[in-house]
C-alpha cells in the first residue's frame, strides 16, 4: 500500500469545478497584484480568525517579518521564541537584526515551555513569538501574561494553526499580531506561496498593509521603508475558495487523529502519541514519538509510507546561528524532540484502511 505524507491531488479533485473556476476568474480579469479578491480574502480569513483586520502578505516568513518590521525592531532588540520550529520564525528575527532568544519547549505539547519565558525578559526584550506547532496553540494566556507585564508585543506564529483555538479564541487573535501561512501543506493552502497577518488593532493593522507595498500610502511616495511583501490575487482567490471547506477537512483531521491514538493504544505500539491540550487542535501534523526514530522513518519509507521530521535541527543549533554560541544540551527538551518525533500522513483524505497501513507498519517495527 502506498500512503503519502501529503496528497494534494487527492483534495483537488474534490473540488476541481470551484478551484479552476477562481482561477479562471482571476486570469480573465488580468488583476494579478492586489485588487478585489485580495480583499474578499483579507475579510473572509480575519472574520474566521475572529480578527477585525487581515492584510494579505507574500508568505508566512513575510509575515512575520514585516509585523517586526511594523515594531521597528532591530540591532540591540531581543525576541523571545521557540527552537522547536520551522527556520521562518527565528530567521525572520535575525534578518531585522535583533537576536533570537529561546525558551525550550513543554515536551507534551511540544510548544513553549511559558514557565521559562519571564527568566528570559532583559531590558532589551521587544517581543514574544510563541508558535502554535503542528496546529495547536500555545498557553496563550501566560504568554499575555508577561507580555503585559513587561509592555513587550506578540506575534503569534500560527502558520500552522489557522482556527485553532485557545479557551475559545482563534489562533492570530490574541497577541497583537497573528501571522498565517498557505504554503501547500498548511490545511488551507494556496496554490503557491502567500500569507496573512490578522489583528485586532487598527493602526497596526494599516503599518502593516503601508509596509507591505514598499512603504507607500499613496504610490511613488515612501512613508516608511517596507519591501514587496504583497499577497497574488491567484493565491488569494484560491484560498477564498477553499474557505468554506476548512472545517470539514479540520473535523476529518481530528478525526483522523483519534483514529490513529485508538489504533496505536489497541496495538499496543512503544510510541508516545500527541497530548490535545487546547479546545481545538487542528492537527496539521500528527506526531509520534518513539526510539530509533530515523531508522523507523527509513522502515516505513520502504513500506510506502510517508513521514517527514518537523523538525531534525532544533534552531539554536542551526549553523547559521553558531555566533549566538548555543552548544549541544542548551535546550534539552527540543533536542529530545527533534531526536524522536515523526510525522505521519494525517490529510482529510486518509482512508481507514491506510491508517491501520500505518499503525501496522510502526508496530512490525516495534516488535
Ligand atoms: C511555524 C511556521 N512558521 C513560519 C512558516 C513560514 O511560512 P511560509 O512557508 O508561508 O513562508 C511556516 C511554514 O512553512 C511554519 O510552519
Amino acid at each position: 500500500m502506498n500512503v503519502p505524507l501529503l496528497d494534494l491531488k487527492a483534495q483537488y479533485v474534490t473540488i476541481k469545478s470551484e478551484i479552476d473556476a477562481a482561477i479562471a476568474e482571476v486570469v480573465e480579469s488580468q488583476r494579478f497584484i492586489l485588487g478585489p479578491k485580495v480583499e474578499e480574502c483579507e475579510k473572509a480569513i480575519a472574520a474566521y480568525s475572529r480578527c477585525a483586520y487581515g492584510v494579505g502578505i507574500s508568505s508566512g516568513t513575510d509575515a512575520l517579518l514585516v509585523c517586526l518590521m511594523a515594531e521597528n525592531i532591530g540591532a540591540g532588540d531581543e525576541i523571545i521564541t521557540t527552537p522547536y520550529s520551522f527556520f521562518a520564525t527565528a530567521g525572520s528575527i535575525a534578518r531585522m537584526g535583533a537576536t533570537p532568544v529561546f525558551v525550550d519547549i513543554d515536551p507534551v505539547t511540544y510548544n513553549m515551555d511559558v514557565s521559562q519565558i519571564a527568566s528570559k525578559i532583559t531590558s532589551k526584550t521587544r517581543a514574544i513569538i510563541p508558535v502554535h506547532l503542528y496546529g495547536q496553540m500555545a498557553e496563550m494566556d501566560a504568554v499575555m501574561q508577561v507580555a503585559q507585564a513587561h509592555h513587550v508585543v506578540v506575534i503569534e506564529d500560527a502558520a500552522q494553526a489557522i482556527g485553532a483555538e485557545y479557551k475559545g479564541r482563534r489562533a492570530g487573535s490574541i497577541g497583537d499580531y497573528g501571522c498565517l501561512s498557505f504554503y501547500p501543506s498548511k490545511n488551507l493552502a494556496g496554490i503557491g506561496d502567500g500569507g496573512m497577518v490578522v489583528t485586532n488593532d487598527a493602526k497596526k493593522a494599516e503599518r502593516v498593509r503601508i509596509l507591505r507595498g514598499h512603504g507607500a500610502e499613496e504610490k511613488y511616495y515612501h512613508k516608511l521603508i517596507g519591501g514587496n511583501f504583497r499577497l497574488d490575487a491567484l493565491q488569494a482567490a484560491v484560498v477564498t475558495a477553499k474557505l468554506p471547506h476548512l472545517d470539514g477537512w479540520t473535523a476529518a483531521r481530528q478525526h483522523n487523529a483519534k483514529r490513529y491514538d485508538q489504533l496505536f493504544r489497541e496495538a499496543g505500539v512503544p510510541v508516545r502519541t500527541p497530548q490535545v491540550r487546547t479546545d481545538r487542535h487542528i492537527f496539521n501534523q500528527y506526531v509520534i514519538r518513539g526510539e530509533n526514530r530515523n531508522a523507523l522513518q527509513d522502515r516505513l519509507k520502504k513500506s510506502g509510507v510517508g513521514t517527514e521530521v518537523y523538525y531534525p535541527v532544533p534552531l539554536h543549533l542551526q549553523e547559521c546561528f553558531a555566533y549566538l554560541g548555543h552548544k549541544p544540551g542548551a535546550l534539552p527538551e527540543s533536542e529530545r524532540a527533534a531526536e524522536e518525533t515523526l510525522a505521519l500522513p494525517i490529510q482529510p483524505e486518509l482512508t481507514e484502511a491506510q491508517a491501520r497501513y500505518v499503525v501496522e507498519c510502526v508496530r512490525g517495527f516495534y516488535r
